[in-house]
């Protein structure tokens, strides 16, 4: 099908202190990101983790880089090694670095290193409930987060879980960066839509990029 949006430009739009959305940034990119994405889960496959408290979440996830988010009995944390595979994580592909470098600096981030992408991957009915990026030692550094295939619709509040929610769709290619004053903000994913996406099919996916350390 033709796509009359994808050489779109990408524009900025604010959401709060130290956040923006860099609407379309990775629309370019998408394509390699999704054939990239394969190939990091066919080395570290997607599985829905279970939390310490037991519930099995209905985000799929993997990860690359020198670190992953994965979780355990006793909490969240980063670790060099895949649980499932007891492989180190696949690498963070170059196109990846390149990319998350370019929205950080657009967001107004210079210097922004991750050591961590985590991968999502939402089905229909997939929801990220609301919370805090919280696990990384050093919250000097943003959250890149790209997103890619079906919509969805990110919350985006405060310090605070009560703070009232900003409510903004997500859609193929675009690139969130918070950091700053709003680096530890409550965020989350409203259950995805069932739908179909030329380039992901019935899912979307989003790379969140961290540095841990
Ligand atoms: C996250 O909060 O880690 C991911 C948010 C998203 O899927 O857009
Ligand atoms: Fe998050």
């Amino acid at each position: 099908m033709l796509d009359l949006f994808a050489d779109e430009a990408p524009w900025i739009e604010p959401l709060a202190d130290g956040a923006v959305i860099l609407r379309r940034f990775a629309s370019a990119d998408a394509q390699a990101l999704i054939a990239q994405i394969s190939e990091l889960a066919a080395a570290s496959p997607f599985r829905q983790m279970v939390t310490p408290g037991g519930y099995t979440m209905s985000v799929a996830m993997t990860n690359c880089g020198e670190v992953g988010w994965t979780t355990d009995h006793h909490g969240y944390l980063y670790s060099p090694i895949d649980p499932l595979t007891s492989q180190p994580w696949p690498a963070m592909p170059t196109l990846f670095r390149t990319l998350s470098d370019g929205a950080s600096k657009a967001a107004g981030y210079a210097d922004f290193t991750p050591d961590a992408c985590l991968i999502n991957r939402y089905a229909s009915g997939a929801k990220l409930s609301l919370h805090q990026d919280k696990d990384e030692l050093n919250l000097q550094q943003p959250i890149v987060s790209v997103s890619l295939g079906l919509p969805a619709v990110f919350q985006f509040g405060g310090l605070k879980r009560n703070d009232p929610l900003k409510k903004v769709m997500l859609e193929h290619g675009d690139v969130v960066v918070w950091g700053g004053p709003s680096r530890l903000f409550y965020h989350g994913i409203l259950p995805l839509k069932s739908g179909h996406h030329s380039a992901t099919g019935e899912y979307r996916f989003n790379l969140t990029f961290r540095h841990t350390r």
